[in-house]
């Protein structure tokens, strides 16, 4: 399946997908193209170091024109002839008009376990509230703010001396598990749905393998 990755920073879910892909764990994903919205963004040189097509379509030249800009994200990409989207660490909600050019959809990973803390600045939420759990989600993107299907969630413990940089960094870790994980299991058309509850066929998680839950690290070790 044709794939195209969007990014607005540093890339490293970007870097676990293309890992993953060089290990063979992801033998039905063609990466295509990186876009980003920001320039300079490091998930740029990460692509165009593997050789894959680095785009920049900068928000700021779209001030105000939210439309006007997912259409010219959309131009750019129409050579690659993708046929899904994935979102790694890419911070602008999409309309109808942008979802529906990508036959097999658009995935997100968010850094919290949805629906709890969506949005921005998630980290920082979640030590204030004191929540004893927290995590990220791989879901199917829909019109509102982080609030899709879910395909998948990893969960990590918060520590009592855990600021946001902390928690931010163990999550991220859970990040990069599962969402090379699910982005495999969309590519392969394993994922289908049931109203807004996914299904994951033909995979039963072995020792050390990620399933649609992952606590991490386990809680028996
Ligand atoms: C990741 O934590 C990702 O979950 C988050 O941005 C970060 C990007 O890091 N995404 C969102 O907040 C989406 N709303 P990365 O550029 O190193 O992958």
């Amino acid at each position: 399946m044709k794939v195209v990755v969007l990014c607005s920073g540093r890339g490293s879910n970007l870097s676990a997908l293309l890992d993953a892909e060089s290990r063979g764990e992801l033998p039905d994903a063609d990466f295509r193209a990186v876009l980003s919205d920001q320039e300079g963004a490091g998930a740029l040189e990460i692509a165009s170091k593997r050789g894959i097509a680095a785009i920049t379509v900068p928000v700021s030249d779209f001030f105000g024109d939210r439309a006007g800009h997912e259409r010219a994200i959309l131009e750019a990409l129409a050579p690659f002839g993708a046929e899904l989207a994935v979102l790694a660490g890419f911070q602008r909600v999409l309309g109808r008009g942008f979802l529906d050019a990508f036959p097999h959809g658009v995935v997100n990973i968010h850094p919290a376990l949805l629906p709890s803390f969506p949005g921005h600045m998630v980290w920082s939420k979640e030590t204030a509230y004191g929540v004893k759990l927290a995590g990220a989600t791989v879901h199917f993107v829909d019109e509102g703010v982080d609030s899709g299907p879910i395909i998948c969630q990893g969960a990590v413990p918060v520590l009592e001396t855990d600021g946001p940089d902390e928690l931010s960094a163990r999550i991220l870790k859970v990040e990069h598990r599962i969402f090379p994980a699910a982005v495999g299991w969309v590519t392969s058309g394993r994922v289908s749905l049931s109203g807004r509850t996914s299904l994951l066929s033909g995979f039963s998680p072995g020792p050390g393998e990620v399933g649609a839950c992952l606590v991490w690290p386990p809680l028996d070790a």
